[in-house]
């Protein structure tokens, strides 16, 4: 049973609708657009010829029909492969790769631009929450060619007194901190796998404006999401898939719920 809340929790769709498609595909985010998610939540890698494209691992063995590291292949030797035959249609029911688009397209390696395009196409306002991955192996060109390509959007520098439609996200303080540096009213969110001893208080690094704890820091600190609130930190929790969970940040008042299955929680919340 969910409870009441005092404001509208968004729902964003982690990796896109990716319990029904494969992660980080064209089919995957159209598909949560579909399902009515407030926003998309992507990571980003470098290709070896400087592209932000959306890949989770640093290798691409498990989501596509390829081999090696993202960082070693160009744009070009990604297109080549396709980054949906991974996915079994029993394992994603919803998923029809016949439907209407270009089989190459629907699952073949996603660029930042291209979702960028897919959002500013979508004839609703649909948010980016966009995750740097390992950002300080490049010495700070990640957050450079991310800025630049959003500035390409105009979206590089949202007005300080309005949502931002697009937010960057990063378990690296350092990678937030230079987004901060050069776009500081680009909203940041601090990713955290646990809560280090010097943070517990709420407190959350410079150049961090929104807390991102994963659901596990949720159910075994619940008090520490008051704490982040007191702070006066937004909450965004990630990956929360199963209802009780949802029910639990209901209940906390977080801000934000990052899922693979955004219909189902939008529906849970009592919105479809
Ligand atoms: O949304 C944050 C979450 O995606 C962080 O973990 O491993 O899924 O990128 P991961
Ligand atoms: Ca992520």
């Amino acid at each position: 049973m969910t409870h009441a809340r005092q404001h509208t929790i968004q729902v964003v769709a982690h990796r896109g609708a990716s319990e029904d498609a494969p992660e980080h595909t064209l089919a995957a985010y159209m598909k949560a657009i579909e399902d009515g998610a407030d926003a998309l939540e992507c990571d980003v890698r470098l290709t070896a010829d400087g592209h932000l494209v959306c890949v989770h691992d640093r290798r691409v063995n498990r989501t596509s029909n390829g081999r090696g590291a993202v960082s070693a292949l160009e744009l070009a030797d990604l297109a080549a492969l396709d980054f949906g035959a991974w996915r079994d249609s029993a394992e994603s029911p919803d998923w029809d790769p016949a439907r209407g688009q270009a089989p190459g397209e629907f699952t073949s390696v996603l660029t930042l631009e291209r979702l960028l395009e897919l959002v500013s196409d979508a004839g609703r306002r649909v948010e980016l929450a966009i995750e740097t991955k390992h950002p300080t192996r490049w010495a700070g060109q990640v957050e450079e060619r991310l800025l630049h390509l959003l500035r390409r959007f105009g979206l590089d520098a949202p007005a300080a007194d309005e949502p931002s439609p697009v937010r960057i996200m990063s378990f690296s303080a350092r990678s937030l901190h230079r987004v901060a540096a050069a776009a500081p009213t680009l909203p940041t969110v601090y990713l955290m796998q646990f809560v280090s001893p010097r943070l517990r208080d709420g407190r959350l690094p410079a150049g961090s404006h929104i807390a991102g704890p994963g659901i596990r820091i949720v159910r075994n600190h619940p008090g520490y999401i008051a704490r982040l609130h007191r702070a006066g930190h937004r909450v965004h929790v990630w990956t929360v898939n199963e209802p009780e969970d949802v029910d639990l940040c209901v209940r906390l008042g977080v801000e934000a719920i990052i899922t693979n299955r955004p219909k189902q929680v939008l529906s849970q919340l009592g919105r479809l």
